[in-house]
């Protein structure tokens, strides 16, 4: 599959920006008009915050790559996966040409990111299972799609989507295929990156937003062909990921049996609270998640978000997505925050 086909000529013709960093990063460096003296953050002085960090994210690859089993050529960070999303629909689509597609319903970003682009999303609608529907994309595929965005599992559904329908859309279509992964941590199984390798156009998005704790840091990356990979090393800016983020990283790498055993309770909590939800005869509907969260359908579901506020208990309401009417999206919580979420509909409910 011819990558560059699918790139826009502007980002193929582009010649990036080439930073201080990107030559030299040792020496007597006064190629940067950096602060030589020193930074006024001085607390932790190894991390030199004074420098500008890697551009080319090698500590960063280094910290992960023999984890995921995945060469550095294969890899990139962003400020987020939201930073992915909008640099993929930068590099792919045209503004008012190209188009990326999305089933839904899913996660918002795709549609807001093709917005402030200016590209078309089009939409299409998951089965009654949530599942990808091919004969509905098949339908409404045309040659300006230029990707289109899959998750895994799904936001807000909570589902993992088959890994077979995925593949099929790889070989099917000449488009990219994003499949976006901010939840895998929690689901049993279902990971695609072991497929980038077999499909140049695939491409897996993850999170350390989610499972790792760290939403504050603004750290996402993404697992792609060596040829995607260079092409967002071409548009991204030069220092996106900070120093800050970066030392961040490196140290929550080391709790990792503390990510593990919040994947155990949180997934035990999911599956406690929905055997309690069940009780609510208003509550129509508990979806399975394999995600750390629930969607469930209530009979009145605006009042019972309003309810929930009004006791300072926050859920989210995705009633108005399509095939979600009366929807809403439960993060789970603590044990003692989900039981006070049980007090409180026992309350409304009542
Ligand atoms: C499916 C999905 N992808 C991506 C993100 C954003 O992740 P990040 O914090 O890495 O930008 C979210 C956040 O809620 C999400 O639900």
């Amino acid at each position: 599959m011819d990558i560059k086909r699918l790139v826009r000529k502007n980002i193929l013709e582009l010649k990036p920006y080439t930073s201080a960093r990107d030559l030299y990063s040792n020496g007597i460096l006064l190629d940067a008009n950096e602060n030589s003296i020193g930074s006024t953050f001085s607390k932790i002085e190894e991390l030199k915050l004074n420098r500008y960090p890697d551009p080319h994210q090698n500590d960063l690859k280094d910290l992960i790559n023999s984890r995921l089993k995945i060469s550095k050529d294969n890899l990139f960070f962003g400020v987020g996966s939201d930073e992915i999303i909008d640099l993929l629909i930068r590099i792919f689509c045209e503004p008012k040409i190209d188009k990326i597609m999305i089933p839904e319903p899913t996660y918002g970003m795709y549609r807001v990111s093709a917005d402030v682009n200016d590209i078309p999303a089009v939409s299409v609608l998951l089965d009654d299972d949530f599942q990808i529907n091919a004969d509905q994309i098949s339908k409404n595929f045309t040659e300006e799609i230029k990707i289109i965005f899959l998750c895994s599992p799904n936001n807000p559904t909570g589902n993992l989507l088959n890994k077979s329908d995925v593949l099929d859309l790889c070989k099917k279509y000449d488009s990219i295929i994003v499949i976006d992964e901010a939840y895998i941590d929690f689901a049993e199984s279902g990971s695609l990156i072991d497929e980038v390798k077999n499909y140049p156009n695939l491409i897996v998005m993850r999170t350390f937003s989610k499972a790792w704790g760290l939403a504050g840091a603004r750290l996402g990356y993404c697992v792609a062909n060596e040829e995607i990979i260079k092409l967002l090393f071409k548009v991204k800016a030069p220092y996106n990921i900070n120093t800050l983020t970066r030392f961040v990283l490196r140290e929550a790498l080391k709790n990792e049996q503390l990510k593990n055993s919040c994947i155990k309770t949180i997934v035990k909590e999911r599956e406690k609270l929905k055997v309690e939800l069940a009780k609510f005869t208003d509550i129509l509907k508990i979806f399975d998640s394999q995600a750390n969260f629930l969607l469930i359908k209530c009979s009145d579901a605006k009042n019972v978000l309003q309810k929930l506020a009004a006791k300072e208990i926050i859920i989210r309401d995705r009633s108005d997505q399509p095939k979600l009417e009366g929807c809403l999206r439960i993060s789970v919580g603590t044990e003692k925050q989900n039981k006070n979420l049980l007090d409180a509909l026992k309350e409304i409910m009542k």
